[in-house]
């Protein structure tokens, strides 16, 4: 098993601190888990099915809370945000789920506005930051469809341009390719390549090997709860040693 130390060297932008999840159940779900991720990372999260991915997620956007332990997102610790600051922290992380979450009776572009209309943005900067966020995942053809009129692959574009038009500095996705097929899974991660080379860290959860051994990013690899490997150029799978493959 090979771990990197955490890396305190830039900003850290998140930190679990000996953090576990028990569910109402009695499942445990995260058990010790310690994480850092500097500013400008891209982490791949992967693990079996039911390993603690989702709900790693779920405690870094304090959807959950930790059972034990402690989460720091840009040095705030989550367990300590009063309720009323959690919409915002919300908006400025950028949020991309499997299956998308528009609303199906608003327009692309109504979907893209709709976060920047409840916060009483005037007409024209909602205008310009929905147009930006549409040019970025090319869409801007698309303005006045609904869900249903897109593809797949269309309908996670606009969920990332809903994100993007907060301009987030951490953009977190659970499994966001994973309704798609191949190639629109390919174009899809192109988009969090080129999110994340403008600056912002992304954390993904992907069951996707063969994009995560085409990347050759950090690599987490969770199993029954806790983190079995970190690797900085990592493979969906351990690769075999040399003197293994030798044998
Ligand atoms: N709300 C919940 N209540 C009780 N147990 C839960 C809840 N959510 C998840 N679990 C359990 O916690 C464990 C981790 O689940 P989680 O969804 O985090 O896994 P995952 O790695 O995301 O899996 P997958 O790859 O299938 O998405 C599993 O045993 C699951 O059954
Ligand atoms: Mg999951």
């Amino acid at each position: 098993m090979s771990v990197i130390a955490p890396d305190f060297s830039g900003r850290t932008v998140i930190s679990f601190q000996h953090v576990w999840k028990r569910y109402p159940n009695g499942t445990d779900a995260l058990r010790d888990i310690n994480l850092s991720v500097p500013e400008g990372d891209f982490v791949f999260l992967v693990g079996p099915s039911g390993a603690g991915k989702s709900s790693l997620v779920r405690l870094l956007i304090r959807e959950e809370r930790p059972t034990k332990g402690k989460i720091f997102v840009n040095g705030v610790e989550l367990g300590r945000m009063k309720r009323r600051k959690l919409p915002h922290f919300r908006r400025k992380v950028g949020l991309v789920f499997q299956d998308f979450k528009l609303l199906p009776q608003m327009t692309v572009h109504e979907n893209v506005a709709f976060a920047l209309r409840v916060l009483g943005e005037s007409r024209q900067v909602i205008d310009r930051r929905v147009a930006r966020a549409l040019d970025t995942v090319s869409l801007h053809g698309k303005l006045g469809k609904y869900p249903r009129e897109l593809s797949g692959g269309e309908q996670q574009r606009v969920a990332i341009a809903r994100a993007l038009v907060h301009a987030p500095r951490l953009m977190i996705a659970d499994e966001p390719t994973g309704n798609l097929d191949p190639a629109t899974a390919w174009e899809i991660m192109q988009l969090f390549l080129k999110i994340n080379a403008d600056g912002a860290t992304v954390v993904m959860a992907t069951h996707n090997r063969e994009i995560v051994d085409l990347l050759r990013r950090r690599v987490v690899v969770i199993e029954d709860g806790q983190v079995v490997r970190d690797d900085r150029a990592g493979r969906y799978h351990e690769a075999l040693q040399a003197s293994a493959l030798r044998a």
